[in-house]
């Protein structure tokens, strides 16, 4: 059987304590439960996942670079706090050629004005949020069509 596509998932700092973490704002599915989700979804799709996450910063810019030097269909990424900050990971994802799509559980327009800036937005190819776990199913399913 031919190779699926693949597509990165990439996830930033505190994005492994889902499920415990402000579960007010961030549910309590974990990250764990959207990669089996992602998977599922995935293999429906004909493509495949390759699903990571990262506390550092220059291990979510590396990915990147590997998801395109790979020939990866496309990268969703949650950058989480990196989001409002990383110059870094706004250069990266410029400097590759395959689409990034960024995905938040939460709609941080809705939330504190320090996450109203996006580097990574406006870099990305297109951005997901406000969804919960069911931000992720909607960018994987926006992947497979572009
Ligand atoms: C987040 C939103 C960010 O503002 C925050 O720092 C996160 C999670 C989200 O998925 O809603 O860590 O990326």
């Amino acid at each position: 059987m031919a190779d699926r596509p693949v597509i990165f998932v990439l996830n930033g700092p505190n994005l492994n304590l889902l499920g415990t973490r402000e579960p007010d704002v961030y549910g309590t599915t974990t990250l764990d439960d959207i990669a089996g989700m992602l998977e599922d979804r995935a293999l429906e799709l004909g493509l495949e996942i390759d699903m990571r996450q990262s506390n550092h910063e220059g291990h979510l810019v590396d990915w990147i670079q590997e998801a395109d030097a790979s020939g990866a269909k496309a990268v969703l990424i949650n950058p989480g706090a990196y989001t409002h900050t990383s110059i870094a990971l706004h250069d990266a994802i410029k400097g590759v050629s395959i689409p990034v799509i960024e995905v938040h559980l939460s709609n941080p327009h809705a939330r504190e004005s320090f996450r109203h800036v996006s580097y990574v937005g406006r870099a990305a190819k297109g951005s997901i949020m406000g969804f919960g776990a069911q931000s992720y199913m909607l960018a994987l399913d926006a992947a497979a069509r572009i």
